[in-house]
């Protein structure tokens, strides 16, 4: 589905001689680079705070425990996402609502999160699945509506821009009241181990957050909140800032690749190709799709029939996600009614993802897309 090698091979020199330099220094812990990264980021997503830590699940976790959830307060995040979302809500003992997703951007349906809100609802998380904003202004007005915090799980959507009525942009991520991250390896900003963070413009919840992913200490030895041990190391940070100034060549590489698969399957009436919600293309201008996963609907019936087909082909492929959370035999509860995830139940069924990396040529991206137009036409 991806191809590391290659794109490493592009950055070797930089790469290499940043973690020699690591090694040299033995500031394996909140070295220099830790800083640098962060200090970089704050910068390139135009936000005041970035605090880095072990991964995107931890991200989410300590977001949470930094705005002061309680057992029992409702979190509602989408059914159709990856379970780290779901799974840190249940880890606090916080109550995890999960609703529906829109047909078209297989984001969070904003009609099922106003019918989910109840008194004890506490937080939103809308995550930006497979590399695109969700609908953040409706997201953002019900909060304030309903006095609710929001929690952007940017795991897949690092680079992502979002547009305002208005005509202004924002970053993913830096919308909410906070928003995580995760530098997975095959992640749109991905390091060679695990690694993550969060993103904030309030001073006193960054102040907070800081404390909790070092053990609760904001003076050494002396710990005034529960924390956690939640570090980006400094050899992932290293690798991290040496890609960060490529980035947005990522993200368009990406695109491009979502362009020409769009352009070959446009004549195919059992795919549904995805698109941009906010212009209906894939276009640079609005940029709010980063495609970290490049995700057809096959309508025929035949999704499990293509998969075999390309896998014995010698095509990566995968099935994200192949059951709806709420399903999930650690998430199932007697409050969900089947009727209310139309759409996830019907996604499930239907989705397929095909190889998306930055590295993809026209050989391999006709390939990929002849094979699946023989086989559905
Ligand atoms: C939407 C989403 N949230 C959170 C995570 C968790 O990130 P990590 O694997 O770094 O813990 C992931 C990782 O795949 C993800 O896709």
């Amino acid at each position: 589905m991806v191809d590391l090698q290659s794109q490493y091979q592009k950055i070797k020199e930089t790469v290499d001689a940043s973690i020699q330099e690591v090694l040299e220094s033995s500031a394996y812990i909140n070295g220099p680079y830790v800083k640098e990264f962060q200090a970089d980021l704050e910068k390139y997503l135009d936000v005041k705070h970035v605090i880095p830590c072990a991964n995107g699940t931890d991200a989410l976790q300590i977001a949470m425990m930094g705005l002061g959830l309680q057992p029992g307060d409702e979190v509602i995040t989408a059914d159709f996402t990856f379970a780290a979302t779901v799974e840190v809500i249940g880890l606090l003992n916080l109550t995890p609502v999960l609703v529906d997703v829109e047909p078209d951007t297989f984001n969070i349906d904003i009609k099922a999160l106003k019918e989910a809100i109840t008194p004890k609802t506490k937080a939103i998380v809308p995550v930006h699945l497979f590399g695109q904003v969700a609908n953040m202004e409706a997201i953002l007005e019900i909060a304030k509506e309903h006095n609710l915090f929001v929690i952007e799980d940017n795991a897949q959507a690092i680079g992502a821009n979002y547009t305002f009525k208005d005509g202004s942009k924002k970053k993913a991520g830096t919308i909410g009241d906070v928003g995580t991250t995760s530098f997975f390896p095959s992640k749109n900003l991905g390091c060679y181990g695990d690694g993550g963070a969060i993103f904030t413009n309030d001073d006193d919840l960054a102040h907070i957050i800081r404390g909790i992913v070092n053990h609760g200490m904001y003076k050494r030895y002396y710990h005034d909140v529960v924390g956690v041990n939640s570090r980006l190391d400094s050899i992932q940070a290293a690798v991290l800032k040496a890609k960060l100034p490529f980035l947005d060549e990522y993200c368009n590489a990406r695109r491009n690749a979502a362009r020409f698969y769009n352009n070959a399957f446009a004549n195919n009436s059992n795919i549904i190709t995805p698109t941009s919600a906010s212009c209906g293309q894939i276009c640079d201008a609005c940029d709010c799709h980063v495609f970290h996963q490049y995700t057809l609907q096959i309508t025929n019936g035949k999704r499990d029939e293509l998969h075999q087909h390309l896998l014995d082909n010698g095509i990566a492929n995968a099935i994200y996600y192949p059951v709806p959370l709420h399903k999930q035999k650690a998430y199932a509860n007697d409050r969900y009614n089947e009727a209310d995830f139309k759409v996830t139940n019907e996604l499930v069924e239907t989705v397929i993802s095909l190889p998306m990396h930055t590295e993809l040529d026209e050989e391999q991206l006709t390939l990929i897309t002849n094979t699946i137009n023989d086989f559905l036409s």
